[in-house]
């Protein structure tokens, strides 16, 4: 490890994950822990929980869980040293210089050498745009009517027709061809044999993040042909549905709110003409990932996409995406089929700015859309229409708000204030019911009691790992039973690695008579994979608290303990060639099945 246990688990207790996961996520409190929805994967119904005294969160839905190390690597995708150095940086703490462990410091630098790639790529591009090459392109681009200022501003290049001129260039740059193909930017053919640029004879749009650094491409043709667009593959460097082009500038314009449009010309041609708010979601539909990026930097969105029907799908399905992080939306239709970049050209920023300050409140444009599906002087679509919206309208959280659209609802179609609210009412009522039960069922489900019929279950490696896991979980929540089962099962008997390691840990502190701290225990563990696994083992709730008199649970204890153990000995006897030692472990697994560990009378 990189930094000390020390100033890791001083950086750990100086940030509350409550107050970090709030940065990210709407909490709620419910008893002693705060409930929201999960950032990791999409959900109307809040299973996410945060547990202040522990530390730790957990997620009943998808069962991502951790410290706050885990979740800021989760959510920001970064690595444990990066994760501890922007959780040391918001705390204020200092860190001390020295060496990164081997494979992160390979980590770190490849990003480096893959974001020099992009940089000099970029420039590439740009210079080939202004040599006699680009002469076409440049013509293409004056068509459009991008002055020379905004495309300096958003880096637009262009790259060559021939079949791998960055290639070489960047070869000759001295990079190697593992890290050129890294970058996506090249591509290999027969076999590795030859090489070939992904973009060629294409305007090229650098994609920055919000640190102004390049990570991928846009490139479009110069004509009709197709495809219009291409872009970069995921890389290390880029995953598309984790940004979102022209935030850079966004975030830094000093604006209330940020305009979500489709394209990267769209972004371009309404920064040009002042409308410096703007973000594209590329093309792709909008990720919860994308929403609470934006979160971070503003409150309010407004949707700026085409009246046309795939726009106004596109906008109905972002608009639940974008709530549910607490963003307030809006939407903007843009008039006769065209996209923010045609009308702009046409029709010049003031008429931009009159819809913009027009746009509709996302409830009041969801009605309108179903207003348009219904003929309400029919009775029958009437109540049907009055149903979805009264659904719609359940999801506020605002009374006022409900409110003032119940009664412009109830105006619009003659039915009572009294008889919408009803149905909300019902509809809401209805929700919080099935609500709890998901939650109860899923936590049930995640308990001791419940895995006691793993040894029922055929898949032998699930049922030893749970057993493992059970135990553990156990351990944690009954310290006193330790005791017990210290002589007959040690650390190393446990057959999968990060658990074994988490057992030796908390062996180890119970031999000292020292407490288990969950979020402190995680620290030790630097990969996500290992810290979901380890905060799996602390989130089995009370329900795993050994009573007294709970036979069942002794007798699980015991036949988990002795799944264990067998296949610990029937492991070590797979690996030994020693005729007495393989005696042994046959005569100790002989003794393994009289076993039985009395833990309430012991
Ligand atoms: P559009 O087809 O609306 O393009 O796609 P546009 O932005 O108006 O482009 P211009 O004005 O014709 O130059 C919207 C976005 O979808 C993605 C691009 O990011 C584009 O900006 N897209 C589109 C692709 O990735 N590939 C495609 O083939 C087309
Ligand atoms: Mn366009």
């Amino acid at each position: 490890m990189y930094y000390s246990e020390e100033i890791i688990e001083e950086v750990r207790s100086q940030n509350d994950l409550v107050d970090v996961v709030s940065e990210y996520v709407k909490l709620k409190k419910k008893g002693s822990s705060y409930f929201g929805l999960c950032p990791f994967h999409n959900e109307d119904t809040p299973s996410f929980s945060v547990s202040p005294d522990k530390q730790m969160y957990y997620c009943f839905g998808c069962q991502a869980g951790g410290n706050v190390f885990t979740f800021i690597m989760q959510i920001e995708n970064f690595s444990f040293i990066e994760a501890v150095k922007y959780l040391a940086e918001r705390a204020h703490i200092n860190l001390p210089e020295s060496e990164y462990s081997g494979e992160t410091r390979k980590k770190l630098e490849e990003k480096k050498i893959l974001l020099n790639i992009h940089k000099e790529a970029a420039k590439y591009f740009y210079a080939n745009l202004h040599s006699s090459r680009g002469r076409t392109a440049v013509e293409y681009l004056e068509k459009r009517k991008l002055q020379k200022r905004t495309q300096k501003l958003f880096g637009i290049g262009y790259s060559n027709i021939d079949f791998n001129d960055l290639y070489k260039y960047l070869l000759y740059k001295g990079y190697n061809e593992e890290h050129i193909l890294k970058s996506g930017l090249v591509i290999s053919k027969k076999n590795g044999k030859s090489h070939i640029d992904r973009f060629r004879n294409r305007i090229m749009f650098p994609i920055f993040d919000v640190h102004n650094q390049i990570i991928a491409f846009g490139g479009r043709v110069l004509d009709d042909s197709l495809p219009k667009y291409m872009n970069s593959p995921d890389t290390p460097l880029f995953d598309k549905s984790k940004n979102l082009y022209g935030l850079n500038y966004a975030r830094v314009s000093g604006k209330e709110q940020i305009l979500i449009v489709e394209g990267y010309m769209d972004v371009i041609s309404l920064h040009q003409a002042g409308f410096k708010n703007v973000v594209a979601s590329l093309g792709t539909a909008f990720t919860s990932r994308q929403a609470l990026l934006l979160k971070r930097y503003t409150d309010e969105v407004v949707l700026v996409y085409d009246s046309d029907e795939a726009g106004t799908k596109a906008a109905i399905r972002a608009i639940p995406i974008l709530s549910s992080v607490g963003l307030k939306v809006k939407v903007m239709q843009v008039p006769d089929g065209k996209d923010p970049d045609e009308f702009i050209k046409q029709n010049g920023g003031e008429n931009f700015q009159k819809l913009l300050n027009e746009a509709m409140g996302a409830i009041m444009f969801q009605v309108h859309i179903l207003r348009k599906k219904y003929d309400i002087s029919d009775a029958e679509q009437k109540i049907k229409f009055t149903m979805e919206v009264a659904e719609i309208l359940s999801k506020l959280d605002n009374a006022i708000e409900r409110d003032v659209y119940i009664d412009e609802l109830s105006r619009d179609i003659g039915i009572s204030k009294e008889s919408i609210f009803g149905v909300i009412r019902k509809i809401i009522a209805e929700k919080e019911r099935s609500n709890r039960k998901q939650i109860n069922y899923k936590k049930v489900s995640e308990t001791f009691k419940d895995n006691i019929r793993i040894k029922q279950e055929n898949n032998e490696e699930n049922g030893l790992y749970k057993a493992q896991k059970n135990i553990l979980s156990l351990l944690y929540d009954n310290p006193h039973i330790y005791e017990k089962i210290r002589p007959y099962l040690s650390f190393e008997d446990f057959d999968d690695a990060t658990l074994m390691k988490a057992a030796k840990l908390i062996y180890e502190r119970y031999d000292k008579g020292l407490n288990i701290e969950p979020a402190v225990l995680i620290n030790n563990f630097e990969s996500l994979e290992e810290q979901k696994k380890i905060s799996s083992i602390f989130n089995s709730k009370e329900k795993n608290k050994y009573n007294d008199r709970d036979y069942d649970i002794e007798k699980a204890i015991n036949d988990q303990i002795k799944l264990i153990k067998r296949a610990s000995i029937d492991k070590k006897s797979r690996t030994t060639t020693d005729i007495y030692k393989i005696q042994t472990l046959i005569e100790e697994k002989k003794q393994l099945e009289k076993l039985y560990i009395n833990i309430i009378n012991g």
